[in-house]
Order: structure tokens, then C-alpha cells, then sequence
């Protein structure tokens, strides 16, 4: 009777044991994962939900093999990204984006060799879908999880095997979205330092505001560039904004071209519609004229001519241009990726969870979404 009750005590005790432990790798789970480096054949599923696109890409040894976007098309009607809706849609979004872009990869989960997802910065609810949808396929596949900052996922995109040229460290780039506007020098992968960034708008703001006041629908930065490739630059002047440094302002220009607008449009009514391309193509060149200017700057401070730009804005044919520009005049050496590569997507983060998985950069399942990220 007493052997009966230490021995069913005993396997209790280990069932608990075995409980415990269990729960204990839910909720601890640091796996450590060697990669097979001799095999070179590292398929890696980027994830990216930071603001309003649910992307998901395959990259293969640093090759992309899919790029899928599916972009919310429901804040244009708000002027704007509404942050619950965005994490709504990602929800509705992500496993049939995921599940095309393994299919345009032609490769199975089980092929998968890692998961990288954008960690921030973001909108929190955006991010927290993505990183739990990341969370949940590594540890159900039992692979490695890499948590990937979105800003310097913008920067390695230069690195996307498919393109004809990577730019050599150290270079600087100039990251231009709707959240941001930084020029980082870049003396590694991982070894980026800010050296100047907007103290209040970020350059895409600046575009998409504009569009506002002149009653485009959002985003209208595309919209803009696409009316001043018809207009006079020169037409309508604005005064460039001041910051100090290599750091950038967008809000007084914003506030100039509403005035602007409301002044014009008392005396003379229906002046937008009239002058359209040249209003967008004075604003354009105003905006593309400082980011060169800056970047110019930022040259003579550091010493290197090589310039990568990435983010929405470096799809602007404005600043394509000047770039073009500057190589011919001043010898720069430019980077500008295809625009599938330029706007968010999820390329860019599995190029990143390819160069930390080389590194063995791994995290675990209690890393959190964070909405503000320095490098
Ligand atoms: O990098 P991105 O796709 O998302 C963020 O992380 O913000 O950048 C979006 C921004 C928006 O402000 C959009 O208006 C702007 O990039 N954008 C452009 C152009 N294409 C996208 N701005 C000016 N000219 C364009 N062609
Ligand atoms: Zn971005």
C-alpha cells in the first residue's frame, strides 16, 4: 500500500516534472539552432506588417525568389492609415500573402530555414500581427525566429542579390518614407550610425500633406510626382525648411503651402485646378532640392561618395533624377533599387534574416514588438 502510494506519487511528481518543463519551453523557448552552412540552400520567409502592407517574401542564399504585397486600400477614404484598421487587414491578409509567396517560391514550409519579421518601428497593433503570426510558424516548424528593424531593412535591400549593383562600405544612405527621413552612415551591415534626421515630418509627410491640401486622394505622393512631371519647378518658390545640421524639418513647408493655397484660392477661385503640375512640381523640387542638399552636405562631412537611398519616397522620379544628376556633376556613386525594393515590402526583411542567419542572429518567442526602434 505505501510502495502503491510513493510509487503513484513518484509518477505524478514526474508528470509534473514533465508539465513544468514543457511549459517552461512555451514560454521560455530559446532554441539554439546551428545552421547547416555546408548545404549553402537557406530558403528565408520575411514578414512585414509594420504599417499598412501585409507583405511576405522568400529569399534563397540572398536571392528573392517571391515579393508579395497586399496593400489596404480602405485608409483612402480616411486620408490617411487608421491604426486599428490596419491591424484588422493584416489579420484578414497574412496567411493568404505568406501562403502565395511560398507558392511563388515554389518551396514548401517545411523547405523553410528561418522566419524574420520587422520587429518596429511601426504601429503596434500592424507589428504585433506579424510578429505573432512569425512567432507561431517558427516554433510550430522548429526553426530559427529573426526580428528584423524595419529602418535597416530599408538600407540592406541594397544587398537583394537581383539587382546589378551592391554598394561597398562604407556608403551612406538616405532613408525616405512616410514615417521617416534619416541619412545614416553605414560602415557595416549591422554597424550603421544616424548621423542627421527630421525633427519633426518625415519627407513622405511632407508629399502626402501636400496631396491633402490640394485635394488628392492618399497617399499622394505617387500623385504628386506624377502631375510635376508636367509642371514648372521654378514656377511657385517655397523657402527650403531650416534644421541644423544633417538633420531634417518638413512641418514649415507644409504650413507655407497651405497658406499658399488658401491665399491664392480667396483671390483668384479654382487656382489648384489650374495650376496643378506646376504647384506639385514647385513643391516636388523644393522638397528634392533639400534631401540633395543635406546629402551634399553629408558628402563633404564624411568623405564618401557612395549614396544608397531606399524607402517610399526614393521611388520619386524628382529625386532619381538629381541622383542621376549627381553622378555625372560630382562623381557620386548611386544606389537606387527597383521600386519593388524602394516602398515597404518583405524582401527587404528576409534579405536582413539572411545576413543575421549567417551570423546565427537569433531570437526568441519573448522578444516584443517595439512601436520606436534605434538601430
Ligand atoms: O516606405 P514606405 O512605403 O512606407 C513607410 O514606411 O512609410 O513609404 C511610403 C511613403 C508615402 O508617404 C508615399 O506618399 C511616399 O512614400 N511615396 C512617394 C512616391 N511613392 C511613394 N513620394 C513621392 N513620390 C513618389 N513617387
Ligand atoms: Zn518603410
Amino acid at each position: 500500500m505505501i510502495a502503491s502510494t510513493v510509487r503513484s506519487s513518484i509518477f505524478l511528481n514526474f508528470l509534473i516534472a514533465i508539465k513544468v518543463y514543457n511549459f517552461a519551453k512555451v514560454i521560455q523557448f530559446t532554441p539554439i539552432f546551428m545552421p547547416d552552412f555546408s548545404q549553402n540552400n537557406h530558403y528565408i520567409l520575411g514578414i512585414e506588417s509594420s504599417c499598412d502592407d501585409t507583405a511576405a517574401a522568400v529569399v534563397h542564399n540572398g536571392w528573392v525568389l517571391s515579393n508579395l504585397v497586399a496593400s489596404q486600400k480602405i485608409h483612402q477614404q480616411y486620408g490617411g492609415v487608421v491604426p486599428e484598421l490596419a491591424s484588422r487587414a493584416h489579420q484578414q491578409n497574412i496567411v493568404p500573402v505568406v501562403h502565395q509567396a511560398l507558392q511563388q517560391a515554389n518551396i514548401g514550409k517545411k523547405d523553410l530555414s528561418a522566419i524574420a519579421f520587422t520587429q518596429g518601428p511601426g504601429l503596434m497593433g500592424s507589428l504585433l500581427v506579424g510578429s505573432s503570426f512569425a512567432k507561431s510558424l517558427a516554433w510550430g516548424l522548429g526553426i530559427p525566429l529573426i526580428e528584423v528593424n524595419h529602418m535597416q531593412a530599408h538600407i540592406l535591400a541594397h544587398f537583394i542579390k537581383n539587382q546589378s549593383k551592391n554598394p561597398q562600405f562604407p556608403f551612406l544612405a538616405l532613408t525616405i518614407s512616410g514615417g521617416h527621413t534619416q541619412i545614416v552612415l553605414v560602415r557595416d551591415y549591422f554597424s550603421m550610425e544616424i548621423l542627421g534626421q527630421t525633427l519633426d515630418d518625415a519627407a513622405g509627410e511632407a508629399f502626402d500633406k501636400t496631396a491633402k491640401i490640394l485635394g488628392l486622394p492618399y497617399p499622394g505622393g505617387p500623385l504628386i510626382d506624377q502631375y510635376a512631371q508636367q509642371g514648372d519647378p521654378y514656377r511657385f518658390k517655397f523657402t527650403q525648411p531650416k534644421a541644423g545640421g544633417l538633420n531634417f524639418s518638413f512641418s514649415g513647408l507644409k504650413t507655407a503651402v497651405l497658406y499658399f493655397i488658401q491665399q491664392k484660392e480667396s483671390e483668384q477661385p479654382g487656382f489648384i485646378q489650374e495650376n496643378l503640375h506646376d504647384i506639385c512640381a514647385s513643391v516636388q523640387h523644393t522638397i528634392v532640392s533639400y534631401l540633395m542638399n543635406k546629402l551634399q552636405k553629408a558628402v563633404q562631412q564624411t568623405g564618401i561618395n557612395q549614396i544608397a537611398i531606399g524607402g517610399g519616397v526614393s521611388a520619386n522620379s524628382g529625386i532619381r533624377k538629381a541622383l542621376q544628376q549627381a553622378e555625372s556633376e560630382w562623381e557620386w556613386i548611386t544606389f537606387v533599387p527597383p521600386l519593388e525594393y524602394c516602398t515597404d515590402n518583405a524582401a527587404m526583411i528576409a534579405i536582413t534574416g539572411y545576413l543575421k542567419y549567417q551570423q546565427g542572429e537569433f531570437s526568441d518567442l519573448t522578444t516584443v514588438s517595439k512601436a520606436r526602434l534605434e538601430f
